[in-house]
């Protein structure tokens, strides 16, 4: 067990981007209460995903990661959460198909909802406010009363994340997920675009090799594996009143697990070695992530990776890089290099989408081509040092919103306004998801094709 760690030793340290709540007694209660209330998930399975990730690092699977920049109150709904599922799905069925190694599928739902902010205020026609900081801390509308700090709110975020998780795991497990419905899972909208046309090809593929396994006795009845799938939550582990209220010891092992999700990351504005979050994240067993962004030195870094993950395990850490596209070839190389001299064992992640917002009319979105640019960058810096490209961290929605310009079907700066639907983040919609995911399969066959080539040549 890490050394003079509790739950609340975090509270020793500074923190940054947690706002101060004006009625502490308030607070407390509430977290006193989280604290009495059924975990999300159990520690069986932060293991189970842990090793799934280690299989990750190993270059023998990929990540997908995605999910909303910031879940909210007023969109939960069922629609909601299976519309995501089945976008999510098809990205899944889309990697594992062209890259023929088994999908790690990691949602970043059932707990999203702090936000960390560039500004401590929002200005709007010259009235200043405290900022928005996610559903589980103030509101969004702009108002004084809306934007003051209230604890009740992290009741109804760990409702609604207990009642998302529970119809997610009936998806996974109850059917829904089942590859037989391969084409179930298209989208009324996708199905007219180019995406949609490419996606059907592959799932009469697939069909067809299900059709002929059947015929060999080889059934969805009798395999579990072709009707089921593992889905795991994750979210920004940025609330820590509230984590350490859900921070519980796992009774076969005596160690300390996170159960509000099952995996957790720190974000790129909380990461300093001394302060809170990385105190909290020492703590628990749970498979974590760290953003890494432009300003992450690689010293730096092998210090955070010693101090999170000094065992050197194999699927303890995934290291979640957003640079931006121009920024991508400077920063990465460096980092690669010092893990791989030190000898880490870690997931690389590519987040495509923090590093590349931009603001046009007004609205925060992000240019399609610059996503995969960095993308594109990724892999083949990967490609170059050696290492596995080993996953990739979106923000998507199964929604047909305009919140990033360009794709296929080409969103304009003038569209964004159609159907700018989010509380933080612009999100590729499912159309960008799925073309995004046709990418990344033709990258990751590629670079099969190329160690084939070197084994046989
Ligand atoms: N169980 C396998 C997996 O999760 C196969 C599978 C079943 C699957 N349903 C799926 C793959 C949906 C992708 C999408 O990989
Ligand atoms: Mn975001």
């Amino acid at each position: 067990m890490a050394q003079n760690w509790t739950p609340s030793s975090w509270r020793q340290k500074p923190i940054q981007q947690v706002p101060e709540f004006p009625d502490k007694a308030a607070l407390a209660a509430t977290e006193a209460q989280l604290a009495t209330f059924p975990p999300l998930v159990f520690a069986g399975e932060a293991r189970r995903l842990k090793k799934q990730l280690a299989s990750v690092a190993e270059g023998n699977a990929f990540l997908l990661q995605g999910g909303d920049c910031a879940e909210s109150f007023v969109e939960h709904g069922a629609d909601n959460i299976r519309d995501f599922f089945r976008s999510f799905l098809q990205m899944a069925v889309v990697l594992t198909y062209g890259a023929q190694l088994p999908v790690v599928k990691v949602g970043r739902i059932a707990g999203q909802f702090a936000k960390p902010r560039s500004s401590n205020i929002e200005v709007q026609g010259g009235v200043e406010l405290p900022s928005y900081r996610g559903d589980i801390i103030n509101g969004i509308e702009f108002s004084p009363e809306s934007r003051i700090p209230d604890p009740e709110r992290q009741m109804m975020a760990y409702r609604q994340s207990a009642a998302t998780l529970n119809l997610l795991r009936a998806f996974a497990m109850g059917g829904y997920a089942n590859l037989e419905n391969v084409h179930k899972w298209m989208l009324g909208f996708v199905k007219d675009s180019p995406q949609g046309e490419r996606y059907r090809k592959l799932a009469d593929r697939i069909s067809e090799t299900m059709d002929f396994m059947k015929a060999i006795g080889i059934t969805a009845e009798n395999q579990p594996s072709l009707r089921e799938t593992d889905f795991f939550t994750s979210h920004e582990a940025l609330l820590l009143g509230y984590e350490e209220a859900f921070t519980r010891v796992d009774s076969t092992s005596g160690d300390w697990y996170a159960t509000s999700g099952h995996m957790l990351w720190i974000g790129d504005r909380t990461r300093q070695l001394d302060h809170a979050h990385v105190e909290y994240f020492r703590g628990i067993k749970n498979p974590i992530g760290l953003k890494c962004g432009p300003s992450l030195q690689a010293d730096n870094l092998i210090e955070l990776i010693d101090a999170l993950n000094p065992a050197n395990e194999a699927g303890r850490l995934t290291l979640i890089c957003r640079f931006g596209h121009d920024k991508v070839a400077e920063s990465l190389p460096k980092l690669i290099r010092a893990v791989e001299r030190e000898g880490k064992k870690v997931v690389w992640s590519c987040d495509p989408m923090h590093g590349n917002t931009i603001t046009l009319n007004n609205y925060k979105t992000r240019p399609f081509d610059r996503i995969l640019s960095e993308v594109e960058s990724f892999f083949q810096i990967h490609r170059a040092e050696g290492t596995h490209p080993g996953g990739i961290h979106i923000e998507m929605t199964g929604k047909d919103v305009t919140e990033c310009t360009g794709g296929a079907r080409a969103v304009s700066a003038g569209d964004l306004q159609d159907r700018y639907h989010t509380h933080c983040d612009p999100r590729l919609n499912a159309d960008q998801a799925l073309e995004l995911a046709f990418l990344l399969a033709e990258r990751m066959k590629s670079g099969r094709d190329e160690k084939r080539m070197v084994v046989n040549g």
